[in-house]
């Protein structure tokens, strides 16, 4: 019985031929099982001893049947990956399909617009710890945008960061003042997605610490820089807003880019249209940065990269930039 076993075996080259001699040897009705139950029909010694023989010959024909399952599986996936589709990355390419993304598109822009305003351009990590997220930033341990709902800490203990804000310590310690730097790069906050949020976006922090900054200096600078964005002349308003990190704090609007500021369906009537927060560098924040407040002033901005790629595109739903659908992305070449 074990010859003719092993011999079937090796001609079993795929898992239903397999499958088949388990059923055949090992099923309710195979041949060792039929060996077990016409045990009960010895005696005594005999009994014993054919009994042991007989549960070795089941448990090799148990493990040789796994073994050749586990191999056949292996060469069934190899197969599968030698056919897949091969490509060939010597060969020429006759036509430039790819485009840039269009966040790309305009923080090239802007990192264009803001270095030839004399601001460096700087990187920095998507893994940040609790101090330069927050507490650098004059955001005290209580505060809500430290809650889970909206971090994601890592089990390590940092966290993506939720804000390019989390770069401004660093920098400043880089630098010292007078500084000019801007520094894009991708947050992330845990939120439910819908047309208008996305739990992964971009931004584009802006600093300028200098000796009498004024906020009259970033309205300058904002001003100047969105016209170029939008290519005509844009407006901006301020009105208060609160982050821990800059006093006074602001919430920039512009004037709509649909009607101009006379009022229509897309700014509510109202003539503006909400842009990016921003505001003086709050003295704690220069000192944790090194920086001497009694010396020194700032001003600081968030401008969401994303929210004016859809206002300069037009884009209605912030998923489709996320979407890694090209069809809808290669919409935006390269001028
Ligand atoms: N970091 C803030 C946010 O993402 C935006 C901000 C930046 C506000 C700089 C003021 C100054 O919500």
């Amino acid at each position: 019985l074990r010859e003719s076993f092993e011999r079937e075996l090796e001609a079993a080259k795929n898992s239903e031929a397999v499958e088949k001699l388990r059923v055949a040897y090992l099923g309710k009705k195979g041949s060792v099982t039929e060996l077990l139950k016409g045990l009960k029909d010895v005696s005594g010694e005999q009994k014993k001893e054919m009994g042991q023989h007989i549960n070795l010959l089941k448990k090799q024909v148990e493990e040789k049947i796994g073994a050749q399952i586990e191999k056949i599986k292996a060469a069934e996936e190899e197969a599968l990956v030698a056919s897949a589709e091969q490509y060939d990355v010597t060969l020429p390419v006759t036509e430039a399909e790819g485009s840039y993304h269009p966040i790309t598109l305009v923080q090239r822009q802007l990192e264009e617009i803001f270095a030839s305003m004399g601001f460096t351009i700087e990187d920095y990590s998507e893994i940040v710890d609790d101090y330069h997220c927050f507490e650098a930033l004059n955001i005290p341990k209580h505060h809500p945008a430290r809650d889970m709902q909206d971090t994601y800490y890592l089990e390590n203990g940092q966290l993506l960061k939720t804000h390019t804000s989390a770069a401004q310590n660093a920098i400043m310690k880089k630098y010292g003042a007078p500084l000019r730097a801007i520094f894009p790069g991708r947050c992330f906050r845990n939120e439910a997605t819908d047309a208008c949020h996305e739990n992964t976006f971009f931004q584009m922090e802006g600093i300028m610490i200098d000796k009498n900054i004024s906020i009259s200096n970033l309205i300058y600078f904002m001003k100047t820089m969105l016209s170029e964005v939008f290519e005509r002349d844009i407006n901006v308003c301020l009105r208060p807003g609160f982050f821990p990190f800059v006093e006074p704090g602001f919430e920039l609007d512009i004037s709509c880019l649909i009607c101009g500021g006379e009022g229509c369906p897309s700014c509510k009537n109202s003539g503006w249209l909400e842009l990016c927060p921003c505001g003086m560098i709050h003295p704690n924040v220069l000192t944790a940065g090194g920086i001497d407040p009694e010396e020194y002033t700032g001003f600081a901005f968030g401008l969401g990269l994303t929210r004016l790629v859809m206002m300069k595109y037009g884009v209605k739903d912030i998923r489709d930039l996320n979407s890694g659908n090209l069809k809808a992305l290669s919409q935006f070449r390269h001028e």
